[in-house]
């Protein structure tokens, strides 16, 4: 495990039994040399004492807007910037409802709202309540807001029940914070472009004929990407929301047209470019000046033209050195079209959804992949949440980008 030195991490804590394991968490932490400033909810004192933990971080806990006595402020805005990482554990079913639906009543909830980097939260409740359906909805509701869920494990609970809801264990969330810093400079240095939502294919001033892409999957990638470190240029179709990070650029287009003259400019300035548009391969031949006028004709005949392929193109041009990713959105024989496509346009990887699988594809907080890379590499993953699908997928990219390193050496 690599050392925290340095690092800023503010952990959260709120009202449950497994509020005493926070003690051993925040005593990990400072041992691997990370600076931890605890922030409680009111409920969390009653399981474990202020003194305790300012006693082993050696700051003293906030929990309050203000110091009772000499009515100073603490400012969650100044704790959100200071933070590396945001880390709620134990985290409640109150607690993970509140974050799901920005109810920012107490001092852990609006640092949540201010965190500008990464948040990971380990719930730990009883097995009903994890297993309930608002529990899960305010779940899913986090993980597609970016927040990384360290899922509860079965075992005896507070209850005297057994089953699922207890928070996981101190080590294994100091695993995933070591993860978790291990990968984020991981691109620094390096320029992604990428391609994400629908098109748009003008049939006149207010009709087009598009595709259900929502530009989810798209912007958990450059999201991820940046994380990382990466310079990204994320060219966007029609979505209603955009890529958010420091690191990335948005360059918005709406036709395919458009987003291939974005693509020649971004892509041979970049060392990765990942193809995740659901881009029109036909446009109307021609767009009517006017909103086209419903005619006595029982028909109408739509003629349409080929689009430029930005995949092929970006690969027909493809640089010594680039990583070219692209996706293939498949209905039937998905394997064998995804290697055909990964050849055809001359990628490195190719990321296979199938609309067969639930959960997958279009609009979906989740998906579920099967990622192809050219030397015949092949690793197929589970349902995952789109932010989890993105971290597998920027993983893949370092380590194919490290082996192709190693062979040329
Ligand atoms: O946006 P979401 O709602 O989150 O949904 C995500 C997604 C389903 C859109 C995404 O995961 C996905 O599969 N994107 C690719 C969709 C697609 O167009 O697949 P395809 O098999 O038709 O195309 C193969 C590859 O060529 C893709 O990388 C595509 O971006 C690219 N392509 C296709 C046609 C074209 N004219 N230009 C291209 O660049």
């Amino acid at each position: 495990m690599s050392s925290l030195k340095g690092k800023h991490i503010v952990l959260g804590i709120t009202g449950g039994i497994a509020a005493y394991k926070s003690a051993m968490l925040l005593r990990l932490l400072i041992k691997r040399g990370a600076e931890v400033q605890v922030v409680m909810t009111p409920a969390a004192k009653e399981f474990i004492t202020p003194v305790t933990l300012s006693a082993l971080s050696g700051k003293p806990v906030v929990s309050e807007f203000f110091t009772a006595n000499t009515g100073e402020w603490h400012s969650h805005v100044d704790l959100g910037l200071w933070a590396d990482l945001m880390i709620v554990a134990p985290a409640t079913a109150s607690t993970l409802g509140k974050m799901a639906n920005g109810i920012a009543d107490n001092m852990l909830v609006t640092t949540y709202l201010s965190a500008k980097e990464h948040v990971m939260v380990a719930p730990a409740m009883d097995l009903d309540m994890y297993a309930s359906s608002s529990t899960r909805r305010n779940l899913a509701t986090l993980a597609s807001d970016g927040v990384e869920i360290i899922e509860a494990a079965e075992g005896e609970l507070a209850s005297h029940l057994v089953g699922k809801g207890r928070m996981a264990e101190p080590e294994e969330i100091v695993a995933r914070v070591d993860r978790f810093f291990s990968r984020s400079g991981e691109m620094s240095g390096m320029k992604v472009a990428l391609t994400l939502g629908p098109t748009y294919e003008k049939l006149d001033p207010v009709r087009f004929i598009g595709n259900y892409s929502s530009g989810k999957m798209g912007c958990a990638i450059a999201e991820e990407c940046a994380s990382r470190g990466a310079e990204v240029t994320a060219i966007c179709g029609p979505v209603s929301v955009y890529p958010s990070h420091p690191n990335i650029r948005v360059v918005k287009v709406e036709s395919a047209a458009e987003m291939h003259a974005e693509a020649m400019k971004e892509f041979p300035l970049c060392d990765i470019g990942i193809l995740t548009a659901a881009v029109a391969d036909f446009r109307p031949e021609t767009c009517a000046g006017h909103k086209i006028k419903r005619e006595n004709d029982e028909e109408m005949t739509i003629r349409l033209v080929r689009n430029p392929d930005i995949a092929a193109g970006v690969g027909a041009k493809k640089k010594e050195g680039q990583t070219l990713v692209g996706f293939a959105l498949e209905t039937d024989n998905a394997f064998a079209n995804a290697e055909r496509k990964l050849e055809r346009k001359n990628l490195d990887m190719i990321v296979l959804n199938s609309l067969a699988d639930k959960g997958a594809g279009f609009r979906t907080d989740t998906n579920k992949v099967t990622i192809f890379s050219r030397g015949g590499g092949k690793r197929e993953y589970p349902l995952k949440s789109k932010r989890e699908v993105a971290a597998d997928i920027a993983d893949a990219i370092v380590e194919y980008r490290e082996k192709r390193q190693t062979d040329l050496e």
